[in-house]
């Protein structure tokens, strides 16, 4: 079975290195079998070679998460890092830039002065970030600043497996079809569930008009396809009706979720965790709401899905 395609050629690696840097003696150490692996030996505060940008971008395709532990960074060189990846998505919600630092979104349940600091339910329903838009995301990084004593997981599913694995009808439902995603999907449900998403203002409301994109897209950089749908941004299928296109969901979205293709990342003090949104999905587990939890995350823009 194939899950290669040669239709367009890849896309390449173009980052910015600073060679005059020594390389730095890491190791890249696979943590599940299909998803995830630990950079140990790194620091990210040093301005990294193109050799060993060239490793660390090899690690993020081959695992598509890669967990950086102990990374005591400042926003400035979470954003300089990330932007070796490519240009940063500056986040529809403004309310939760990092002061000064538009590029970082804040993701936090902690209120100051009666208002929230992040967005608390980030991630709340499973989803690949910025899919709703015409570019979604290349991958994200996202640094624990403070953690909670218990719960507070991330979740990672790879696309590829869930793709590869597929039951024969649901290969032949996928085959050709499209899919509307749209940041509103669960929007109103989460802002009644919980007070942490503010009113969208007509202006950002412009910014989140609902897209279409394959259900099955082809890496941009290594050719593999992948199921590109989610619980939390996928809406319907185009050209089914209604109910053909939430029952073919459900069983999309049942399916991507298999234990044995996910990866949970356990959160330690000062983690920066890199992720593919081009393969993955992943959710937020959640932590006892009076635990503080706070993490700031980068966007890497991606290409339109094929
Ligand atoms: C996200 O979906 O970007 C947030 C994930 C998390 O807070 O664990």
């Amino acid at each position: 079975m194939s899950t290669l395609t040669s239709e367009r050629p890849l896309a390449t690696f173009a980052p910015t290195p600073d060679n005059s840097r020594a390389s730095q003696d890491f190791e890249v150490v696979a943590l599940e079998e299909n998803v995830g692996a630990e950079i140990v030996g790194i620091d990210l505060g040093i301005p990294l070679n193109s050799a060993d940008l060239a490793r660390v971008h090899k690690a993020h395709l081959d695992h598509h998460v890669v967990v950086f532990r102990d990374q005591r960074i400042t926003p400035e060189q979470h954003i300089a890092f990330s932007r070796h990846f490519g240009k940063l998505i500056i986040h529809v919600l403004h309310q939760f830039h990092l002061k000064g630092h538009p590029e970082i979104l804040t993701v936090s349940n902690i209120i100051e002065d009666g208002k929230p600091i992040g967005l608390g339910d980030a991630g709340k329903y499973w989803h690949s970030d910025i899919s709703y838009k015409p570019l979604p995301s290349l991958g994200s990084l996202l640094h624990a600043q403070e953690l909670p004593s218990e719960g507070g997981d991330t979740l990672f599913a790879n696309m590829h497996a869930a793709y590869e694995t597929l039951p024969t009808h649901l290969r032949q439902a996928v085959e050709g079809r499209q899919a509307a995603h749209s940041y509103l999907a669960k929007y109103d449900q989460m802002k009644r569930e919980a007070n942490w998403r503010p009113t969208l203002s007509p202006a950002q409301l412009a910014q989140v008009d609902e897209v279409i994109h394959p259900v099955v897209r082809t890496h941009p950089e290594t050719g593999r396809r992948a199921l590109f749908v989610s619980e939390g941004f996928t809406t319907r299928i185009e050209g089914l009706p209604e109910d053909e296109s939430r029952t073919l969901l459900d069983e999309l979205f049942a399916h991507s979720i298999r234990p044995e293709n996910i990866y949970r990342h356990k959160w330690r003090e000062h983690d920066l965790v890199f992720w593919d949104n081009r393969s993955l999905i992943h959710l937020a587990a959640g932590c006892p709401p009076e635990l503080r939890r706070k993490l700031y995350r980068t966007t890497i823009e991606g290409d339109v899905p094929y």
